[in-house]
């Protein structure tokens, strides 16, 4: 059965840890939800993970719209979670409805989040207006980075961290059901936890949130650039060496004549393949194949 925002505040009153996880396409999408998570994300991070990009501003409506059909046909128990793009939600309330929309109708989402308070606050009220639940994400936003100086933690500076848990009561009256909380000091984010009524989750931001969240590729070992991760990242796996040595093994065998062996082949029934050879031996293939042109 599929996991229900209701469910959610449960989880926090009865203090069981949620486990959100982000995932870009189908398989990944069956992989993740067959493991148990209870939320998974189509993450704008795909801009740096899967498109290449060196940061999320990026991403497209159309790109996301895609990425969140595919993992939302995957996934059957947990709730999927669209991102809404830089730009996709900024200008207006209406822009912001119609792209939220998009990522629920075509994306088959169940959710969407979005950065930051201040503007985006009338933003929130819009989308839960029109029907749309919505997850907040606040600290360290990598669609505004820039202005905030950069991939840095936030919130480590008292008036920042009192900044922050005025915007966290913010967007849980704006009407979202969590919020994300990145790279925001551990104290700061359990007295955040604590105090709202709506599910956090952390990422960066120590044990004390009512759930965590990773970035799949990061925590697989599969890895976009050779620059440093951050210091949250936990590799559960190399899968990015597996599949190195995997697609290593295979150029050997297939350069030393090994694959395909016999067995990765469809066989001719014997009588098929005589009159085949005697087809091809009387020339009468390259006659008829001449006479068709
Ligand atoms: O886009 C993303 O993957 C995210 C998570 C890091 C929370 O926003």
């Amino acid at each position: 059965m599929k996991l229900s925002l209701p469910d959610l505040r449960t989880m926090k009153s009865q203090r069981r840890p949620i486990v959100m996880i982000t995932a870009y396409d189908h398989p990944t999408g069956r992989i993740v939800d067959a493991a148990g998570v209870d939320l998974v994300l189509v993450g704008d991070s795909a801009a740096n993970v899967v498109l290449g990009h060196d940061s999320t501003v990026p991403a497209t409506m159309d790109e996301m719209t895609i990425l969140t059909r595919a993992v939302s046909r995957g996934v059957e128990h947990a709730l999927v979670i669209g991102d809404l793009p830089f730009m996709s939600y900024q200008v207006s309330d209406e822009e912001a409805v119609r792209s939220a929309g998009r990522l629920v109708k075509e994306g088959g989402a169940d959710a969407v989040k979005l950065e930051g308070a201040g503007p985006s606050l009338d933003r929130i009220r819009a989308i839960v207006a029109s029907g749309i639940p919505v997850m907040g994400h606040l600290g360290l936003t990598p669609q505004t980075a820039t202005i905030k100086g950069g991939h840095r933690a936030q919130g480590r500076q008292a008036e920042g961290a009192r900044a922050l848990f005025a915007d966290a009561l913010a967007v849980e009256a704006a009407g979202c059901f969590g919020v994300v909380l990145e790279a925001v000091p551990p104290q700061v984010a359990e007295a955040i936890s604590r105090r709202l009524d709506i599910v956090t989750i952390g990422i960066g931001s120590g044990a004390g949130t009512d759930g965590q969240v990773l970035v799949l590729h990061d925590m697989l070992g599969i890895r976009s650039s050779d620059g440093p991760q951050p210091r949250f990242v936990k590799h559960y796996a190399e899968v990015g060496d597996v599949m190195k040595g995997a697609v290593e093994r295979y150029a050997t065998e297939v350069r030393g004549g090994e694959y395909p062996a016999a067995e990765h082949t469809y066989s001719m029934p014997p009588q098929e393949l005589e009159a085949f050879e005697r087809a091809i031996g009387a020339g009468s293939i390259e006659e008829n194949a001449l006479a068709d042109w």
